[in-house]
């Protein structure tokens, strides 16, 4: 049988009818009569090819075209990590911004590309898309692209018209205004306050019609960054480059990076670190209502 994506699914004869397929299937693509009865295709042109009936069945019962036997790995969970090294990485993770000029092993780049991979994404619709930037003119041209979008909001928000309506219904934008002024002198003096030298910008995007892109481009963009700590690679969010793509009504950058037509919904700079935080701290717990 067929779906529309033209994949093929079949129930080999081994099938011990056990029903995990119909359980997990978020698609309801298998049926059942009765537990222990015979299992049945339907609607198979519904998959979202989550692969989720593979990977439950025991005994390698399902046939399906887009996972093939090399794409099935048998999970020995006593190999995962243990929750006290899951905890450990959550607490070592920073975003350290002091960063050296030595380049992030390629193999390494493609470890926390696998990574982000991995994410979930909504329905399955794998539309996120990878940019990786290494070249150091595209990097300097990306922070400087930030800095003068800044310049055009902090020349437009300090017009004293504006100034007067705007500045009561939105305090918390004007807050921004001397920061814009602190990055571009920064900058100016060689202090680069955007990338923070930075040697690689990985941006995450996804068509813009899709509803879930900042969704399935930031579980993404946390994989990566776990990925990246565990390798001992630095990683920072970059909300500055973000805010400036989101006031930029021309989307200068999209076009930059050949993205037109694409909404880039996180943003993750990576670079080697100077050195390692010898101590991971705990900060102020989170209110927690449970109901
Ligand atoms: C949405 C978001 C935007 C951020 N933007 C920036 C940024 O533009 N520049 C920067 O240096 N850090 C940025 N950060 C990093 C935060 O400042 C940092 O995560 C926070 O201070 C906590 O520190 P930690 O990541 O080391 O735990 C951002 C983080 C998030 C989640």
């Amino acid at each position: 049988m067929s779906t529309t994506d033209g994949w093929k699914i079949t129930l080999r004869d081994i099938c011990i009818r056990c029903g995990r397929c119909v359980r997990v299937c978020p698609s309801q693509i298998f049926a059942q009569g009765e537990p222990g009865g015979t299992i049945v295709l339907r609607e198979p042109q519904g998959c979202i090819c989550c692969g989720h009936c593979v990977a439950a069945c025991p005994v390698g019962a399902v046939d399906h075209e887009a996972f093939p036997a090399e794409r099935v790995h048998a999970v020995d969970r006593k190999a995962l990590p243990s929750p006290e090294a899951v905890e450990l990485l959550l607490a070592v993770r920073r975003s350290n911004r002091a960063l050296s000029q030595r380049p992030v092993p390629q193999e390494w780049l493609d470890r926390i590309l696998a990574a982000a991979d991995r994410a979930p994404t909504a329905s399955n619709a794998r539309e996120l898309g990878y940019t990786l930037v290494t070249e150091p003119a595209r990097l300097k041209q990306i922070a400087e692209y930030t800095l003068g979008v800044f310049r055009r909001l902090e020349r437009f928000l300090s017009n004293p018209l504006v100034r007067l309506w705007l500045k009561p219904l939105l305090p918390g934008v004007y807050r921004y205004v001397p920061v814009f002024a602190r990055l571009r002198r920064d900058y100016a003096e060689g202090r680069d306050r955007i990338l923070r030298g930075a040697t690689a910008l990985l941006f995450i995007h996804a068509p813009e019609k899709n509803r879930f892109a900042a969704e399935d481009a930031n579980l993404a963009c946390q994989n990566a960054s776990l990925m990246a700590e565990a390798l001992g690679v630095s990683q920072i969010y970059m909300g500055f480059v973000l805010t400036a793509i989101r006031q930029d009504r021309h989307k200068h950058l999209n076009r930059m990076l050949g993205l037109e037509g694409r909404r880039i919904a996180a943003i993750l700079a990576l670079g080697m670190p100077e050195f390692h935080y010898p101590n991971c701290i705990d900060r102020e717990p989170a209110e927690v209502h449970r109901i």
